[in-house]
């Protein structure tokens, strides 16, 4: 009992003291914590340390493009993506980052090596892999080719993000909300949304799986 009330005391004091070590620091609202110290002290908890997650829920970030990263977390923070994981997760703790933290946090990730997912289907990842290439023209569906935008090596270029990699069920969360709402910005989110509009679910699972897999 008597330790319990030292430690609280303890914390009680710092906390007025306002010495809280910036260095190990969890506090989103405060912006004189870096996105580098961010990134590894409460990013990590869901992204991983190196931006590689383990969970398919939370999106592997190493590697990304900063100019699509520091977007997403700009519309994230304006509310403009508003898709419900998007929102239960990162809504409150985009809210207060600052441009400056929100640059930081994009110069740590682009600089981390993405560690792509193992081959789990190979019939089905070949038919995602000629989507991936060719696009499907068949009658009246036409869906442009994935790397014509994602680059062919599919590490995107500015406003198009890396997907090489990016775990499967997130991939296909990610076209189906594309396709059927408005919940990712409109502007940019434009592109996926005439990209997914003739894209059969089968189809977005076979694509997701090769991208997968994609170095
Ligand atoms: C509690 C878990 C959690 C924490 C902590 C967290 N995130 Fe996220 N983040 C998520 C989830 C879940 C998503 C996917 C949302 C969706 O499906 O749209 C996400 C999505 C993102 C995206 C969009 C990725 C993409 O490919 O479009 C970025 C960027 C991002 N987070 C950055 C961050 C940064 C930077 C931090 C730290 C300041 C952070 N996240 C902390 C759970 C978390
Ligand atoms: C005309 C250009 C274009 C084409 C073609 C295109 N994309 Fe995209 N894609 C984009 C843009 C731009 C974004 C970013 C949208 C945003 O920020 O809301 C994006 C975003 C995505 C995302 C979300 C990434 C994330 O981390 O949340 C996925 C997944 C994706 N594209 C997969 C595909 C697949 C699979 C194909 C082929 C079937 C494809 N794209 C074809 C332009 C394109």
């Amino acid at each position: 009992m008597k330790k319990i009330t030292l430690s609280l005391a303890l914390a009680l004091t710092a906390l007025a003291s306002g010495c809280a070590n910036l260095e190990h620091s969890r506090d989103v609202a405060n912006p004189a914590v870096t996105g580098k110290v961010m990134a590894e002290q409460t990013c990590s908890m869901c992204h991983g340390v190196d931006g590689n997650s383990i969970n398919p829920t939370f999106p592997k970030l190493a590697g990304q493009q900063k100019e699509y990263l520091s977007d997403e977390l700009k519309f994230f923070r304006s509310h403009n993506r508003s898709d419900p994981a998007g929102s239960e997760y990162m809504w409150g703790i985009s809210r207060h980052l600052t441009d400056q933290q929100i640059a930081q946090l994009a110069d740590y990730y682009a600089a981390q090596k993405r560690i792509p997912q193992p081959s789990t289907n190979v019939p089905l990842e070949e038919l995602g892999k000629n989507i991936f290439l060719n696009g499907i023209q068949d009658g009246a569906r036409t869906v442009p080719a994935c790397q014509t935008c994602h680059g062919a090596d599919a590490h995107g270029h500015g406003v198009f993000p890396y997907i090489a990699g990016q775990h499967a069920d997130y991939i296909r969360k990610q076209l189906d909300i594309f396709k059927e709402t408005e919940e990712r910005d409109e502007k940019v989110g434009e592109m996926m949304k005439n990209e997914t509009h003739d894209l059969s679910s089968e189809e977005m699972k076979a694509v997701a799986a090769y991208i997968a897999t994609m170095p």
